[in-house]
């Protein structure tokens, strides 16, 4: 081990290019606070809005101070060498010694961050890492193939029409769609950016004459557009974790998110700004339900070739047929990891408090991406 007397030395990397910089670093604030001093020599890593790495100045508050939302600025530059012999950290400038490491939780939501891009960098690091590796993170993130995987695992998906190189088309075209994709997707639909988060660039339509600037709306933030019909029914998630070493993965107690009346979907505002909405955690669900559920979640997880932990999202309704039916709307590899996160809530009421959560994370890393293929690399001849 690379910390102080036989400690596990773990960089937490936070921040980040996404939109979601901020909600990272308090998720990354809580991680680090339940890392216990006496087995692990923990390392902050920030990375600011445009993408530089630091060990951050000390004075950084992880956390909602005076209603202000915590940020990387400053700190000392570093960069995370993609070369195993070194696996660790280099200042960019000055004579400070290189920061060995032994695993990182990249605690990181979005492009940059969950999406493949920094799995790929810590594949080359030759560095065990919490959460799921390249082709899970970007699979995941882009919810065309996202669809695309579920489907073939056999679970069940909302009508939908992908728009590729959506501002051409639209310039093309500004109809779009035919009258018979318009029927078989009815209204309301959603519009959405295939690769992004947060619920930005999505828009509800409930008027075909919207539709256009919808498309315009999520095309700025991905050239590829998503237009889902509508999916009635409650909005509900779970957690998937890891079983040890990698094991056999567990679903937690599955969580409702309850819109306020006057809130028609889980937008932005309503997620970061407003009070719109309530959560239910656990779901009040029957017990078929929560089995139901947990077992959809675990075979999503699957599908997509996660590994360390996830959150699947799905409505629960009734389909044309009058039965049940539960659509998984995404699946996030790495989800809110605040104290107040769907996430570690559901762990916790399912028996795993959040230490726990984060040693369990920690443990199972060099199994879940361990050694492979990895020859051992000879430090001291390069160091
Ligand atoms: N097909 C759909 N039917 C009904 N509601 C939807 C649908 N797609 C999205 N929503 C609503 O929009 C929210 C954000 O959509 P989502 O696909 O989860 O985007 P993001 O990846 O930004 O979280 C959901 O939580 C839900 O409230
Ligand atoms: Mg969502």
């Amino acid at each position: 081990m690379s910390g102080q007397a036989g400690k596990l030395r773990v960089a937490v990397v936070f921040g980040g290019r996404s939109a979601e910089h901020s909600i990272s670093c308090i998720s990354a604030g809580a991680v680090l606070a339940a890392l216990d001093p006496d087995r692990y020599e923990a390392i902050p890593v920030g990375i600011t809005r445009d993408g530089g790495w630091v060990l951050p100045d000390p004075g950084l508050r992880l956390e909602i101070v005076d209603g202000v939302l915590p940020e990387v600025t400053g700190g000392t530059p570093v960069t995370l060498v993609g070369d195993p012999a070194f696996r660790g950290l280099l200042p960019l400038a000055g004579d400070e010694p290189r920061t060995e490491l032994d695993v990182v939780f990249p605690v990181l939501h979005g492009a940059y961050g969950e999406d493949g891009t920094i799995q790929g960098l810590l594949e080359m690091s030759g560095l065990p890492y919490v959460g799921s590796g390249v082709f899970a993170s970007a699979a995941s993130m882009d919810k065309e193939f996202t669809k695309k995987l579920l489907a073939a695992a056999g679970l069940s998906q909302g009508e939908h029409v992908v728009l590729r190189d959506a501002s051409g088309a639209l310039r093309a075209d500004p109809g779009l769609l035919d009258d018979a994709a318009r029927e078989r997707l009815g209204l309301p639909v959603f519009v959405k950016p295939s690769r992004a988060g947060s619920s930005i660039g999505i828009s509800r339509v409930t008027d075909w004459a919207q539709f256009p600037e919808a498309v315009a709306v999520a095309a700025a933030v991905d050239p590829k557009v998503i237009v889902e019909a509508a999916v009635p029914g409650r909005e509900i998630e779970c957690g998937v974790l890891t079983g040890p070493d990698g094991g056999t993965p567990r679903a937690s107690l599955p969580a409702e998110i309850r819109l306020r009346p006057g809130t028609d979907w889980y937008d932005f505002t309503a997620k970061y700004l407003e009070d719109a909405a309530e959560f239910d955690v656990p779901a009040g669900l029957t017990q078929a339900q929560t089995r139901a559920v947990q077992e959809a979640a675990v075979r999503a997880y699957l599908a997509l070739d996660c590994a360390g932990l996830a959150r699947v999202d799905f409505f629960l309704g009734v389909g044309p047929d009058g039965a049940e039916r539960l659509v998984v709307n995404e699946v996030n590899t790495m989800p809110g990891f605040t104290p107040i996160s769907m996430f570690p809530r559901m762990w916790a009421v399912t028996g795993v408090g959040f230490a726990e959560l984060v040693d369990h994370l920690l443990a199972a890393a060099p199994a879940v991406h361990g050694a492979r293929d990895r020859p051992a690399v000879d430090r001291d001849a390069r160091a």
